[in-house]
């Protein structure tokens, strides 16, 4: 299934406020936007607590364990602030410590992971292109992907480098940015791909970029609405779902660990949702010393 796996821990949790509660959405900067926008489509009545850790994106930069402190704390963060669920809509922290943070929050999670199994599923031409970031792809949970669901398809690995800084910056379709892109995606043509898994949450809003450069010769893989519906699925399992609200009280909140003005941007661009972003310190083991910026 293209959404990681429901929360392992079935047992009864016990967020305080229930189903009227907010779910958590959290991603390393502002891709985790595309994530929040299937949620929305799916989950009308659902509140959402947004939190971007643009400060110290991109992760895929970052070493193991800082991704993971990062991830714990933001989780531990969004609790605080009364979410029922939490949704990693991250690729990189979710292959890197969602078993971890799983096991320390008390509310279900639901985390991502790239579309390999659909990918397997539908390429044609058993040729198909993934493009991630490097940590998502050195790890052990993709590989354990690739080896369970690869089959018979032959799947060319192509770390993004360079994307998901430039969709932080909110570029997303300037001559340099679709260079970049040309440089990754044209080899996977050339080998004969006709599908490419965008195994990172940040890629969605470079669709119109790729297609400019693959025309219809991909079909692109973005699990954004397969989570949506995991989601649904996880708060209904633990009857954590809203009843209907009005409009007005299902507007998501953002958070922003950095000054928040590309998050504005993108949101107001992407998605037509007109609302601030509010500036947050969330301090973590690693964030804490002074040296802590250095991955
Ligand atoms: N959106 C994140 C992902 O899905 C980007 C990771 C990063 O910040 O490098 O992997």
């Amino acid at each position: 299934m293209p959404a990681e796996p429901s929360s392992a821990n079935t047992g009864t949790f016990t967020s305080g406020a229930g189903s009227r509660a907010p779910v958590g959405i959290f991603d390393s900067g502002l891709g985790g936007l595309s994530v929040l926008r299937s949620v929305r489509a799916q989950l009308p009545d659902e509140a959402i607590l947004y939190a971007a850790d643009s400060l110290y994106a991109p992760y895929g930069e970052r070493d193991d364990d800082f991704i993971a402190d990062r991830t714990l704390a933001i989780g531990e963060w969004l609790v605080k602030q009364g979410a029922k669920a939490l949704v990693v809509a991250c690729n990189t922290a979710t292959a890197q410590s969602i078993a971890m943070v799983r096991e320390k929050l008390p509310i279900p999670l639901v985390g991502v992971e790239p579309g390999v199994k659909p990918a397997a599923l539908q390429s044609r031409t058993r040729v198909a292109g993934v493009l991630a970031t490097q940590v998502t792809l050195r790890s052990a949970r993709f590989q354990a992907l690739l080896e369970r669901y690869a089959a018979d398809c032959r799947f060319l690995c192509q770390p993004g480098h360079g994307l998901v800084q430039a969709v932080e910056r909110c570029d997303i379709g300037s001559t340099e940015l679709r260079e970049l892109l040309r440089g990754y995606l044209q080899p996977m043509l050339d080998a004969g791909a006709d599908t490419l898994v965008l195994g990172c949450t940040h890629y969605p809003f470079l669709d119109a970029a790729i297609r400019d450069i693959v025309g219809d010769r991909l079909m692109l893989i973005d699990t954004s609405v397969a989570i949506a519906r995991q989601l649904e699925r996880v708060l209904d399992q633990h009857g954590l779902r809203a009843a209907p609200q009005s409009a007005a009280a299902v507007l998501p909140r953002f958070f922003s660990t950095g000054d928040g003005t590309h998050q504005q941007q993108l949101a107001a661009t992407l998605l037509h949702i007109d609302a601030t972003v509010e500036q947050v310190s969330i301090p973590s083991r690693r964030t804490a010393a002074p040296d802590s910026q250095a991955a």
